[in-house]
C-alpha cells in the first residue's frame, strides 16, 4: 500500500487536469502571438483562462499574470515594486516566510538599501497584531505576509491584518501595498482578495493537482510593477517568453476544481482521524494547533531523528517529509520552526504530514499505524 502525505511539496496532476491538456500539446499548440488561426485559436483559449480565474477571484483579466509558480510569483511582486521605487523605503514581513519571499526581500535590502522588519511569530505560529501595527511607520511600502504557513500550516488573521493596513496607510497618508503568499492556501481556505484589499496575491498549479512550474500573480491595476524577464511583451509586458499554454489550461483547470468542492471540511475531517490517532503514541506532540490550516499536520516524536523516521515510514509507502521540500534534501534546522519556539532538537525530531482530499479514511488508518511502529521500532532500536 501506498498513502502519499506529502501533498504541501507537490501533488500529482489529477485526471480531469491532464485530459483538459492534452490537446493543447499536439492539436492545439500554436503560439498565441501567431496572426494565422492557431495562434488565435491558442489565444482565444489564453484568455478564456485569464477570464474564468478572474471571476473565480472577483477580479479584472487584466491583473492576473501567469507565471512558472509560486516562487517567480513571489519574486515579480517583491522585486518587481521593490525595483520600481525611486528611493528604497521600509518593508514588512514575517519570520515565517517561504524562501521565495524572504530572499527577495533580502536582496532589496542588500542591493537596493531597503530597510525591513521581520515580525517574530508565537508558539501557534502567529504574528501579533500590536507589533503588526507598531511596526508600520510612515515609511513604510509594502508588507508581505503568507496566508498559510507551508511547515505548520498556520493561518494568519487577514481580516485585522488589512484593517490594520487600511488604518495606517490613512493615517501616514501614503498607500501601502499588501502582498500575499497565498499557494498553501489555495483550494484548503477561502481567499479573498477584495474583501482584505490585497494588492498582490501568489498562487502555484502544482500544490492543487495541477502542472508543476505553472503559478499566477494577481497584481492590482492600482500597482506598478517592473518585469523580470524582458523580450516579446507577452503578459502585457509584465512577463515577456511564449506563453506556457498547456500549463496555463492545466493550472485553470485544477484551480476550478480546487475551488468547487468543499475541501476544508473533508480536509478537517481527516485531520481530526489522523490527530486522534498519532496522540495514541507516546511522546508525541503535534506542533500545528487545530487552528491551522487542516492540511498540514506538522508532529515531532520526542527523542526521534526526523530523517530516520521518514525512512523507516517510506519502507512501508507512507511518504512524508521533514518540512518545506526545498530544504527537505538540505537538512538544517526549519526557520520556522524555529520562529514557533522549538529547539534544535525538538525541530530535528519533526515531520510533516501534508494531506490531500484523495485521501480516505483507510489510507489515514494505515499511515497511522505504520507510523507508530515505526516509532515504537526506533525507539526500540536506537534506545
Ligand atoms: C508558501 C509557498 N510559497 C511559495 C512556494 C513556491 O511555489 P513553486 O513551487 O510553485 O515555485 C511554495 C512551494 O513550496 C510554498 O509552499
Amino acid at each position: 500500500m501506498q498513502v502519499y502525505l506529502d501533498n504541501s511539496a507537490t501533488t500529482p496532476v489529477d485526471n480531469g487536469v491532464r485530459e483538459a491538456m492534452e490537446p493543447f500539446w499536439q492539436e492545439h499548440f500554436g503560439n498565441p502571438s501567431s496572426p494565422h488561426h492557431l495562434g488565435v485559436e491558442a489565444e482565444n483559449a489564453l484568455s478564456q483562462c485569464r477570464r474564468f480565474l478572474a471571476q473565480s477571484f472577483g477580479v479584472k483579466p487584466s491583473e492576473l499574470f501567469f507565471t512558472s509558480g509560486g516562487t517567480e510569483a513571489n519574486n515579480l511582486a517583491i522585486l518587481g515594486f521593490g525595483r520600481n521605487q525611486r528611493t528604497p523605503a521600509h518593508i514588512i514581513t514575517t519570520s515565517i516566510e517561504h524562501p521565495s519571499v524572504l530572499h527577495p526581500i533580502a536582496n532589496l535590502a542588500a542591493d537596493y538599501g531597503w530597510q525591513v522588519t521581520k515580525l517574530d511569530v508565537d508558539q501557534q505560529g502567529l504574528i501579533d497584531l500590536d507589533d503588526f501595527a507598531q511596526a508600520i511607520r510612515p515609511e513604510t511600502r509594502f508588507i508581505s505576509i503568507m496566508l498559510v504557513n507551508n511547515e505548520i500550516g498556520a493561518v494568519q488573521d487577514f481580516s485585522q491584518i488589512s484593517n490594520i493596513i487600511t488604518a495606517k496607510s490613512q493615517l501616514f497618508n501614503n498607500k501601502i501595498i499588501f502582498h500575499a503568499d497565498a499557494c498553501q492556501a489555495l483550494g484548503v481556505i477561502p481567499i479573498n482578495i477584495l474583501k482584505h484589499k490585497i494588492d498582490l496575491l501568489s498562487l502555484s498549479g502544482h500544490k492543487i493537482f495541477g502542472p508543476k512550474g505553472t503559478g499566477l500573480l494577481y497584481c492590482s491595476e492600482q500597482v506598478k510593477l517592473k518585469p523580470l524577464v524582458f523580450g516579446g511583451g507577452q503578459e502585457n509586458g509584465m512577463r515577456s517568453g511564449t506563453e506556457n499554454l498547456p500549463g496555463i489550461i492545466g493550472f485553470t483547470k485544477a484551480c476550478q476544481l480546487a475551488l468547487q468542492n468543499n475541501n476544508l471540511a473533508m480536509l478537517t475531517k481527516l485531520r481530526e482521524r489522523l490527530v486522534s490517532k498519532l496522540k495514541l503514541i507516546p511522546k508525541c506532540y503535534i506542533n500545528s494547533t487545530k487552528d491551522c490550516a487542516p492540511h498540514i499536520v506538522n508532529v515531532r516524536f520526542s527523542g526521534i531523528k526526523a530523517e530516520v523516521l521518514i525512512h523507516f515510514l517510506e519502507q512501508k509507502g507512507v511518504y512524508v517529509s521533514m518540512g518545506a521540500a526545498c530544504s527537505s534534501k538540505r537538512p538544517s534546522v526549519s526557520h520556522v520552526l524555529q520562529a514557533i519556539g522549538l529547539t534544535k532538537e525538538e525541530a530535528a525530531s519533526s515531520i510533516r504530514i501534508s494531506l490531500s482530499t484523495k485521501l480516505s479514511d483507510t489510507d489515514i488508518d494505515y499511515a497511522a499505524e505504520v507510523i507508530k511502529t515505526a516509532v515504537d521500532e526506533i525507539r526500540t532500536i536506537y534506545g
